[in-house]
Parts: structure tokens; C-alpha cells; sequence
């Protein structure tokens, strides 16, 4: 029961285009009420989220949206391709409104609750374009180009889109440690010994989770006004294997560093750059 409905749900396998994407969202929704694990969905319906010899981002997407699934929630993710995470997500969010923004015209993925631009992640006027009319956003995925000034750019311009209590994913974050050598795309990675590498996508949220505890700097000296301006309103930052998430919210625990006789850290200056 569950692999027909699959097979005419599932992009890859439903070559001859036997149901259009509007039937594929209802047979998600359908599929919700049984509300299967992450991991299962996205075999279920053919995305390299969980496929062997690509990813796993099963288990760690399910541990970060669990508190989610039955909300209505709004939904962001840039990067389409076949759809497959669209109708993933409609399975595992049965109560939420996605959005889905591709550089390729992607239309006919559209449907019910389901609303689809086309834009470049690479371009301040597309996302904000997407972000103003659709946001602010529970949690927004760049499942894009991986190119590591997209994923830094488009966490620059999205993130103030992102509620309190919100999630950003980035995936694919691999690409921080290939550089564009032997032909392949211009990732923009590094070596990871090389000090360019905190350029990198990677690079850049290490040296942004050392922001989270910027109550504690006993120096207010050479600060990253952009990163502290960041770290108020970030309460975690999580590595995964090729992932990274970011919540958001105030972030504004009590410090003992008292003890020190340290000046106040004076951050109101550094707002965080709204939308
Ligand atoms: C890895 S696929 C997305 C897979 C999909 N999210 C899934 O899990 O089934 C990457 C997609 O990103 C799109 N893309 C590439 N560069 C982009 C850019 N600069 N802006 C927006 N989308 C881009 C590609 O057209 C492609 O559809």
C-alpha cells in the first residue's frame, strides 16, 4: 500500500508523469497521518537526503524539527531539483506552508500550500524578493548551489527572516573542504590547516559559535562587531556530518565573569542588520 502510493508519488519512479505534483502533495498528505520517521520519508520519495553513498541528514533534520511537525509551520528551502524534499516535507509537516525557490523555473511543483519561485541564491533582490513577500520563516534550508559564498550570502540575507525560536539548515557543507580544482565546480573549500579555510562555510560558524558566549570575553578588544551582532540572537549552533543548524532567539545568559571586574560589554550598538 504504502510503496504504490510511493511509486506514484515519487518523482524518480513515476517516469511516465502518471499524476501531476498537486496529486503527488495529497498522496504526502495522505501518507502523513502515519507519521513515519524522517529517514523512511525520504526514501519513501527519492531524496539524496537519505540515499547510501550520499547522505544520512535523516536522524539529525528529525531531532531538530521534532518539536515542529505539527505546527504551521512556514518553510523555506532554496535548492528543488526533482521536488523530492518538497513532498518530503509535506509528508513530514502535514500543517505546513512551504515555499521553494530554484534558479531553474520550477512551477509546475507548485500546489496546495505549496508556493515556488525561481530566483538565484546569489542575488540580494531574489531572496529578498522571496523573503518579504513569504517570511518571516520557521525554518529555512539552503539545499542549493553549496557554493560557499551562496551559503554565506544567503545566511547573511535570510537569517533576520528567520523567527525567534526558528531553525537554518545548511546542507551540503562538505563542499567547505573541496576546493575548485580538477575540473569540478567552484566550491570555494580549503584545506582545513590552511588559514583561508575560516573563509569557508564551516570556517565561518566556527568563528561564530566562539560569539555565543560573548558575555564571557574579558577583552572587548579586535571584536567581530557582525559576529556579535549575530551571536545575540543565536541560541546554538550544531555540526553535523554536512550539516549545519542554527537556532535562532535571544541569546542572553547570565555571565559570572563579574568576578573579573571586566568593563560591560557594550553591544547595543551592534544590532543586528534587520531585514
Ligand atoms: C541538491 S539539489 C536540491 C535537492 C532537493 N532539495 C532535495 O533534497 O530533493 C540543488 C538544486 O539547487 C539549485 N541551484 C543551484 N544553484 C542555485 C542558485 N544559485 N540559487 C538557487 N538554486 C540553485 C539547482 O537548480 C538544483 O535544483
Amino acid at each position: 500500500m504504502i510503496g504504490t502510493l510511493a511509486r506514484l508519488a515519487t518523482p524518480r519512479t513515476n517516469k511516465k508523469q502518471r499524476t501531476t505534483y498537486r496529486d503527488r502533495y495529497v498522496i504526502a498528505g495522505c501518507l502523513s497521518v502515519l507519521a513515519l520517521p524522517l529517514e523512511r520519508i525520504f526514501t519513501i520519495f527519492g531524496s539524496d537526503k537519505q540515499l547510501p553513498n550520499e547522505h544520512s541528514y535523516g536522524a539529525a533534520y528529525a531531532a531538530a524539527f521534532r518539536k515542529l511537525r505539527f505546527r504551521r509551520i512556514t518553510l523555506l528551502e532554496i535548492g528543488l531539483l526533482s521536488g523530492a524534499s518538497l513532498l518530503a516535507w509535506r509528508c513530514y509537516f502535514p500543517f505546513a506552508t512551504t515555499i521553494g525557490m530554484d534558479i531553474e523555473p520550477k512551477f509546475g511543483m507548485a500546489g496546495a500550500k505549496t508556493r515556488i519561485y525561481q530566483g538565484d541564491q546569489s542575488s540580494a533582490g531574489d531572496l529578498e524578493a522571496v523573503a518579504r513577500k513569504e517570511g518571516p520563516f520557521d525554518v529555512i534550508i539552503d539545499d542549493g548551489s553549496h557554493i560557499n559564498a551562496h551559503q554565506l550570502f544567503s545566511f547573511e540575507r535570510l537569517f533576520p527572516y528567520l523567527k525567534d525560536g526558528g531553525v537554518y539548515v545548511i546542507e551540503d557543507v562538505q563542499t567547505s573542504y573541496w576546493p575548485s580544482e580538477h575540473g569540478g565546480p567552484s566550491w570555494g573549500g580549503r584545506h582545513v590547516h590552511d588559514p583561508a579555510f575560516a573563509g569557508t562555510c564551516v570556517g565561518e560558524f566556527v568563528e561564530l559559535a566562539k560569539y555565543l558566549n560573548y558575555s564571557e570575553f574579558l577583552s572587548h578588544d579586535e571584536l567581530d562587531l557582525r559576529r556579535l551582532a549575530l551571536a545575540r540572537n543565536i541560541t546554538r549552533i550544531s555540526f553535523e556530518h554536512n550539516l549545519i543548524f542554527v537556532w535562532k532567539g535571544r541569546n542572553e545568559g547570565a555571565s559570572n565573569a563579574h568576578r573579573y571586574a571586566r568593563p560591560a560589554l557594550q553591544v547595543a550598538e551592534a544590532a543586528e542588520p534587520g531585514p
